[in-house]
């Protein structure tokens, strides 16, 4: 990260999440509302766990803001865990006296085994706790400081479910969506039919006692042209995202644009073309595209077209039955670890996805546009897009 970096701390049961973020321009209106509202979207969607009920995350901003607007100083952001009554013991920070049982069976598809070994721990507690998706709401929490910004400067980040199970919608048959749709729907998919087929298999593998996985897509519209750079690696836009998108938890495949399915195409059918574009269109610019293959970015600088990232998550790997692993401890065959869990967490990745994208296009904004001040900012860029239009 650059101009706009953050870092997160907290466990899972632990006192709370907090969050520092640093970067973001100073006089960019922002209130604890329009985050929780963003924490709140992370919390819903079809096949969560019970755990969704007790958590009702608040976001609370200590720091970097005042008079409802930033200084430009580090924002400082802490959500709650209302669990962790619950867990005071357990994760005590100081010495206790009480002797807790250790987690020595750890959970095959999680963090467990490699980071006990890693850090040389006797107990799996540490590692499950700074490894669960808990870390994610206060990602999504810094995401809505980078989305507030993004907003400024007339960029939006959405995301929608594509797959659940074998229930799965093409780019192509999927066309303009219908975002407020997305927003009431429980699987955040647009497509009725889909919609309630995708419910459907989350109820079955829940009565099975199994879980499910599928793809997100996440887009962002209005993002200027020439956001990261084809020079060197490490400032190709398309690699950042990728990072972005893949350190979400369960995520396991990343694609921008049509992805995967471009190496099955020819060098002809590949590529946007471009083409005049007659001045009445949206974008008032002298070319326009009829095809966004490229997902919005070409040679690691965005291209003026939205940013089309899809990415897929595997299926939770605790199940209610537990899969077979061993005790660390007596080395002998036993079950892995349980405790309570999602049965299908696509929606929700989505969401956190629009955090990640949306932090890494804030970045790349600050890195482009610069500025100290909001005001400062929107003037570069307004500029900059003056003289290419
Ligand atoms: C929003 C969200 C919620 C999740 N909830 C659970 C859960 O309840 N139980 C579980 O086993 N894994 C859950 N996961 C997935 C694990 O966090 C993840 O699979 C695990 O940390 C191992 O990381 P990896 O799958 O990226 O290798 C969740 C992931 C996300 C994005």
């Amino acid at each position: 990260m650059g101009q706009f970096r953050f870092l997160t701390g907290g466990e899972s049961h632990g006192k709370g999440l907090v969050a520092i973020v640093e970067g973001m321009v100073a006089d960019l209106s922002l209130e604890e509302v329009y985050i929780n509202e963003e924490l709140k979207r992370r919390q819903q969607g079809y096949g969560r766990g019970p755990r969704m009920k007790i958590e009702q995350d608040k976001a609370e901003i200590l720091a970097g803001v005042r008079y409802g607007l930033t200084t430009g100083s580090p924002i400082g952001l802490f959500i709650t865990n209302r669990d962790w009554q619950n867990w005071q013991e357990q994760l005590s920070i100081s010495p206790i006296e009480t002797e807790i049982e250790p987690v020595t069976c750890p959970r095959p598809g999680h963090a467990d085994l490699a980071g006990v070994i890693k850090y040389g721990l006797k107990d799996i507690r540490p590692i499950m706790e700074r490894a669960s998706a808990r870390e994610t709401a206060a990602r999504v929490a810094v995401g809505a400081v980078a989305r507030r910004f993004l907003e400024e400067l007339g960029i939006a980040v959405h995301s929608h479910t594509v797959a659940i199970g074998p229930h799965h919608w093409e780019r192509e048959e999927a066309g303009l969506i219908n975002w407020q749709k997305v927003e009431a729907s429980p699987v955040r998919c647009a497509h009725v039919k889909l919609e309630k087929a995708m419910m459907a298999v989350i109820d079955e593998a829940k009565a099975n006692g199994d879980t499910l996985g599928g793809i997100f897509e996440v887009i962002a519209t209005g993002v200027p042209i020439g956001l990261g750079s084809h020079v060197s690696w490490d400032r190709r836009l398309d690699g950042k995202i990728a990072q972005a998108i893949m350190s979400i938890n369960a995520v396991k495949g990343v694609e921008i644009g049509a992805g995967f399915n471009l190496a099955d195409l020819k060098g002809s059918q590949g590529p946007d073309v471009i083409e005049p574009n007659p001045r009445s269109k949206v974008k008032d610019l002298p070319w326009r595209r009829v095809t966004n293959r490229a997902g919005g970015i070409e040679g690691g600088i965005s291209n003026g077209e939205d940013i089309l990232v899809r990415a897929a998550v595997k299926p939770i790997a605790t199940l209610t039955s537990p899969l077979p692993s061993i005790d660390l401890g007596s080395g002998e065959v036993a079950k892995a670890h349980y405790e309570r869990s999602d049965i299908c967490v696509v929606p929700a990745a989505g969401v956190i996805a629009e955090a990640m994208l949306a932090i890494v296009l804030a970045d790349a904004c600050l890195e482009k546009f610069g500025g100290d001040n909001l005001k400062e900012t929107l003037a570069n860029c307004g500029n900059y897009l003056r003289n290419i239009s």
